[in-house]
């Protein structure tokens, strides 16, 4: 495998999708409990609990609950041992995205060609097995110490991977609230690393520049940053980078840096196809999410013309609507879902829009900067 490192990169006219993705497969989070993270994500979010590695499967480093909601798998891993890598992380950053992991036909090219081009390796491919088949999968790094597992399933029929047990719970079966898949993952990069890895996905994955946004697009009276989307061939993955621009104060993207200590996974946008409902659940439920002002709604329909929602409706839960050439679309953002101002949550419905929601970037950052204020950033 190393040997192919130090092989010339293809010429750089050849436009054939050398990383083909079929979609996000699983998101990884190392946290400190993942049992009680199990439940927040059920409880909460309304996922299912259907998988489980630990001590009884025989892993005795790292227990993992697998949470799904229809095309989302998110996986919630702690250490058992101080000396795991898991609890490293963990102290470094708190819970946090470990992986996002993305689904391959053939993961050992995936890594080869990738790490050809320039991917440091982080796990060599490997093939896992038991009576339900086999997956492959192999990981390079990204930003930070956040990396991507590509995952190969085709020749296997089991419930996720090879080490999983199904987890039942003839109780509990939380009810899904309308989540659908993931829209897109956004990273934090620090000063000046945004074109970096900006680069990294368009040489090293092939990816395209989708958006790119500068801190005249982003910008309010006291923070700015700047933002370059980077999309696979298909469009399927999605990874906005988000990069601090220099204001007046400490913007939202140094705080997060200060508090994951270093680059990381800032956002994981949810897909919804019925937002109002999604929103009320997760209210109910107890998730929290940034408020905007009032006044946001009174020029709303002036600026995004007709929708189909009514606007009271989006007012009481405070969802924002941006329209783009292609059509509208609908979103909302939670606060931090740990105890560092790090990982939150967007969910997001698309009605043909496929921007991100650039019009309300200026409402968005300053109810953030209230948030900070009250953290004592600001
Ligand atoms: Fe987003």
């Amino acid at each position: 495998m190393l040997d192919s490192v130090s092989l010339p990169a293809p010429p750089s006219t050849s436009e054939s999708d050398f990383l083909p993705i079929n979609g996000t497969d699983y998101i990884e989070f190392y946290v400190g409990n993942a049992w009680q993270a199990a439940h927040y994500y059920a409880n909460a979010f309304g996922f299912e609990v259907v998988g489980y590695r630990g001590l009884e499967t025989g892993s005795r480093h790292e227990t993992s609950y697998l949470v799904v909601q229809d095309k989302i798998r998110f996986v919630l891993t702690s250490a058992l041992t101080p000396d795991s890598p898991v609890a490293a992380h963990h102290q470094k950053h708190g819970d946090g995205i470990r992986d996002i992991a993305l689904w391959v036909d053939d993961a050992t090219s995936a890594f080869e060609e990738t790490v050809r081009r320039g991917a440091r390796p982080v796990h060599n491919p490997e093939v896992l097995e038991d009576e339900h088949g086999q997956i492959v999968r192999a990981s390079i790094a990204t930003y930070g110490d956040t990396i991507h597992t590509f995952v190969e399933r085709k020749a296997y029929s089991g419930l996720f991977m090879p080490g999983f047990r199904p987890w039942t719970n003839e109780f509990w079966h939380p009810a899904p609230i309308g989540l659908r898949y993931v829209d897109h993952c956004v990273g934090n990069v620090g000063l000046g690393e945004m074109n970096q890895y900006v680069n990294f996905y368009g040489d090293v994955l092939g990816f395209k520049n989708l958006i790119s946004f500068d801190d005249k697009d982003i910008s309010t009276e006291y923070t700015a940053l700047m933002s370059k989307v980077m999309s696979n061939g298909n469009g399927r993955i999605k990874f906005p980078i988000n990069e601090p621009a220099a204001g007046k104060k400490k913007s939202q993207v140094e705080e997060y840096l200060d508090f994951y200590h270093g680059p990381g996974v800032q956002h994981v946008a949810l897909a919804t196809d019925d937002i109002l409902r999604t929103v009320n659940e997760l209210r109910n439920r107890g998730v929290s999410f940034l408020h905007v002002p009032t006044t946001y709604y009174d020029v709303l329909q002036e600026r995004v013309g007709t929708i189909d929602e009514p606007v009271d409706e989006l007012a009481d839960l405070g969802i924002l609507v941006d329209r783009d050439p292609d059509g509208y679309l609908l979103q909302i953002f939670t606060k931090p879902v740990q105890d560092r101002p790090t990982v939150f949550y967007e969910i997001i419905q698309r009605k043909g829009a496929r921007s991100f929601g650039k019009g309300n970037f200026k409402a968005l950052f300053e109810a953030i900067e209230r948030e900070q204020a009250q953290r004592g950033t600001l």
